[in-house]
């Protein structure tokens, strides 16, 4: 394969970032020439030959500005091999049956509806009450903490992230 691929992301709080760095360092251990950007500051997607790209979860959807990316994209992107993720903390919710029941997946149906991806990694990131701007949210957030539905932390599994992208890599060669 030539050409690079671009890994590109829209983060609130910081932990998408450190995904779309790990996604990007393992397509890099397979020999492949990436850039990792944020959405914000990608001009063009012309000079890649394919896009991963991924977003922080807000109300069950994409935050806005990578909806936007999107958008701005949408006819370069369909025509080359594109991949999304997802960052979410329903899927490091406790009880499993509450996980399946929530069905991250379908979080990417409005990307779907853009730009069909060739792969698609869903992934748990990280509560950090302290780093919710809005005060309701964060008493939200406290009282889900409180009563066992979530807990704080870092749940970003890195052999799932890993996996993904070790997958993607065969996709993308
Ligand atoms: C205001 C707000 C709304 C959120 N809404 C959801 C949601 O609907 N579903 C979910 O699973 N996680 C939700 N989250 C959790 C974030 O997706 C999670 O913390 C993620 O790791 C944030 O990524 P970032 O640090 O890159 O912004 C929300 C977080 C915040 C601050």
């Amino acid at each position: 394969m030539s050409g690079k691929i671009l890994v590109t992301y829209a983060s609130r709080t910081g932990s998408t970032i450190g995904v779309a760095e790990a996604v990007a360092q393992t397509l890099i251990d397979h020999k492949l020439e990436v850039d990792v950007l944020p959405m914000q500051d990608v001009a063009s997607v012309a000079p890649y030959h394919a896009v991963v790209a991924g977003s922080a979860i807000q109300a069950g959807a994409w935050l806005p500005e990578a909806m936007q990316f999107l958008k701005t994209h949408q006819r370069q992107l369909n025509q080359k091999p594109f991949a999304a993720f997802l960052v979410c903390m329903t899927l490091a919710l406790k009880n499993e049956s509450m996980r399946e029941q929530a069905n991250v997946g379908n979080w990417l149906q409005p990307v779907r509806a853009l730009v069909r991806p060739i792969s698609e990694g869903l992934f748990a990131g990280i509560l950090d009450i302290s780093k919710v701007p809005s005060f309701s949210e964060r008493m939200k957030f406290r009282v889900s903490v409180l009563s066992g539905v979530w807990s704080e932390g870092d749940h970003r599994d890195w052999d799932a992230i890993h996996t993904w992208a070790d997958e993607l890599s065969d996709l993308l060669q």
